[in-house]
């Protein structure tokens, strides 16, 4: 067995479809509510960064056999890790050495920290936790499944804004004209205001944004914006996004969710999410379900809009982190 760099863009059609295939044994067995991917936009979405991080992958095979994969995501001063072994293959310490190879990268990057999200009450929780990571975050995944919703209901909540607002669709991300005050409505708080790593993408300057939206379309990711406007003063008062990807298009990603402090308390959250998902019910027909996560415990008013729109609670998903010195310590240097 032998693990090795790997560059997806320049990788060939057979080696993509094998990892396709593991990926789809992996969620088959860990997170069985998860739907497989398809290929479709696989190689854009394993290769393609923002233009200030770079990703660096090694696959694990044995003979044509691949068994393994892992990638490191260098962005800010963490390396976001993640790491897959097929399911057959396990509990033979490969993912210890994808590990060790992939700590003993970020070291050489000057990178001091890993950070990792997982599912929880999967292998990978245990694999961590034995790794000596310590969980730094825990959230909980909701879904909404679309086949439960009460549309014309729903309809009414889309309507319920204060008056002096109004509620405007943008599928494909908001319009430039708007960029410098949406960065700044995401800038200023989220609805959801408590700490996690970071590691999914947000864009609280316009020139991020505007990278991070294009960024998000050529890994195949279509963004769905919904925005609040406050009428008199014509700032953004909220707003929420939504992305669909290429990759998975029946389950639709809720990201950030963001009122601004003074607008919050005139029906802006429940609107907004509202009427997101009657305009992805015409745009996105093939939908099933859309995914959100919230910190457990955290935002009670997120809370409750998610419960209103029928959300449930699906899993724990739980973000670790160590210092690349101990995780190499603990692993002798992984050599
Ligand atoms: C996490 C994962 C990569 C581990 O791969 P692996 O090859 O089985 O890992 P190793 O064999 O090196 O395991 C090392 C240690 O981790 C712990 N561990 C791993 N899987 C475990 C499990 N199912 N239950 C309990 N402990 C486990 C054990 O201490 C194990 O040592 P041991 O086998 O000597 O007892 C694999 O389970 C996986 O692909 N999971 C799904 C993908 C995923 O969720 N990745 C993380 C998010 S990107």
């Amino acid at each position: 067995m032998q693990v090795r760099e790997w560059d997806p863009a320049a990788a060939p059609a057979e080696e993509l479809s094998s990892l396709l295939r593991a990926n789809n044994l992996m969620l088959a067995t860990d997170v069985p509510e998860d739907p497989p991917w398809r290929a479709d936009s696989f190689r854009e979405y394993l290769a393609v960064t923002m233009p200030d991080e770079r990703r660096v992958s090694w696959i694990a095979v044995e003979g044509e056999d691949l068994l393994g994969y892992a990638s490191i995501l260098l962005v800010g001063d963490i390396a976001v890790l993640e790491i897959m072994v097929r399911p057959d293959a396990r509990r033979a310490g490969l993912g210890t050495k994808l590990l060790a190879t992939a700590a003993k990268r970020a070291e050489s990057e000057a990178y001091g920290s890993i950070g990792v999200e997982v599912a929880g009450g999967t292998a990978a929780a245990d694999f961590f936790e034995a790794q000596g990571f310590r969980c730094a975050f825990v959230e909980m995944r909701n879904l909404l499944d679309l086949s439960t919703v009460d549309w014309p209901q729903l309809a009414i909540l889309a309507e319920g804004v204060g008056s002096g607002y109004r509620i405007e669709y943008h599928p494909g991300g908001p319009p430039e004209l708007m960029f410098d005050e949406y960065a700044h409505a995401k800038a200023t708080m989220r609805l959801n205001p408590s700490y996690d790593l970071e590691l999914r993408p947000s864009s609280y300057d316009s020139d991020r944004l505007r990278a991070s939206l294009a960024t998000l379309h050529a890994r195949g990711l279509k963004p769905y914006v919904v925005l609040a406007v406050h009428e008199p003063s014509g700032t953004v008062a909220g707003l929420t996004e939504v992305v669909v990807p290429a990759q998975r298009p029946t389950r639709a990603d809720q990201y950030d969710t963001v009122v601004v402090q003074a607008h919050r308390g005139y029906g802006l959250g429940r609107a907004l999410k509202a009427r997101m998902l009657t305009e992805l019910r015409t745009a996105e027909p093939q939908l099933e379900d859309v995914q959100t996560w919230n910190a457990v415990g955290g935002d009670e008013a997120m809370g409750r809009i998610n419960d209103e729109l029928g959300f449930k609670s699906n899993r724990e998903w739980r973000e670790y982190e160590a210092d690349v010195d101990d995780v190499l310590r603990r692993l002798g240097r992984g050599d």
